[in-house]
């Protein structure tokens, strides 16, 4: 078991590879970002399809992508009815480029499979080659946001392992908190080198949100040795679940709303960040955009 964990590690890390060379070799422009929670139904999927959207609304170029292979629903959320799916392409009936729907204000989305197994239900052979079908899509996007199933899965923890940051979300209740607390531990204990963020969801005011990290940060700095770094609150909302119903994201459906206003503050501090790592693009890699179009076609 442990060697499959480790095998699906080193494909994660080769995908990887693949993208960087494929963007010159000089400056990353993707950033894997893996959205994960300890407890089950704290808001991933919700904050996931937001996030990519007020990112995309920011002008960024995001791929938003469901491993949550178990119980897909992204495309619930955002009232797609996909025809195929991951499942199709790992059955080798679809090309990956097949699986890319277009969503809301530019973004790309990947669906997962619902009923399927989990990634880590999957061959060796079946999962390289997928991963390695996957990296074809990269290069194209300055975010590439992969929306997990609950808990560390061995897919789960190997996606989250090779991506630049992992944002762990979490509700301000004490259940939640405990198995956050639990997934950094796991993350950290298989010497993670990236980032992780937590994002307080759920929360009656920034206040209690702002309370709530300082808890768990003291006990991560304290028991782990490890720094967490805070990205921000959302407030709880009926919006959200309205939305669910409409079948419309809330930062579309209610972009005023608090829960919307708080997607929209995180998801410029994750923007900013990267216009600062990554230096203005010059007229080539204009180019290379209008190249990457042309391939989405
Ligand atoms: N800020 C919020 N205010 C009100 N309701 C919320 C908020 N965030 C999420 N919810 C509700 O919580 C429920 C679970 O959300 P979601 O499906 O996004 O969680 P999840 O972590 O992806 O769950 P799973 O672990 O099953 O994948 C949904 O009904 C959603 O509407
Ligand atoms: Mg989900």
């Amino acid at each position: 078991m442990k060697n499959q964990a480790e095998n699906l590690k080193l494909l994660v890390q080769r995908m990887k590879q693949d993208i960087e060379e494929q963007i010159d070799g000089k400056e990353r422009k993707t950033r894997l970002i893996t959205i994960a929670s300890g407890k089950g139904g704290v808001g991933k999927s919700s904050f996931a399809v937001n996030l990519a959207i007020a990112l995309s609304e920011l002008r960024q170029k995001v791929i938003l992508l469901d491993a949550d292979m178990g119980l897909a629903n992204i495309d619930v959320i955002l009232g797609l009815s996909p025809q195929y799916n991951l499942a199709h392409v790992i059955a080798g009936e679809r090309t990956i480029s097949e699986v890319v729907y277009d969503g809301p204000k530019g973004l790309k989305i990947i669906p997962g499979g619902t009923g399927m197994y989990e990634l880590a239900n999957l061959q060796d052979w079946q999962l390289e080659s997928f991963l390695n079908k996957l990296s074809h899509l990269d290069g194209t996007a300055d975010f590439f946001l992969i929306d997990s199933s609950a808990g560390l899965s061995k897919s789960v923890l190997s996606f989250a392992l090779s991506a630049d940051d992992i944002i762990i979300i979490t509700t301000p209740e004490i259940t939640a908190l405990t198995d956050a607390y639990g997934t950094i531990k796991t993350i950290r204990q298989q010497s993670f080198k990236g980032n992780i963020k937590l994002v307080i969801n759920r929360v009656s005011s920034n206040t209690e949100g702002v309370a709530v990290y300082n808890k768990l940060k003291i006990a991560v700095n304290r028991f782990l040795k490890s720094s967490l770094e805070f990205l921000g609150t959302i407030r709880e909302d009926n919006s959200v679940g309205l939305s669910v119903k409409e079948q419309k994201p809330f930062v579309l459906a209610h972009p005023y709303s608090p829960a919307s206003r708080d997607v929209f503050s995180i998801a410029a501090i994750i923007a900013k960040k990267e216009n600062n790592m990554n230096p203005k693009r010059d007229l080539k890699d204009y180019f290379k955009k209008v190249t990457e179009h042309f391939r989405w076609v």
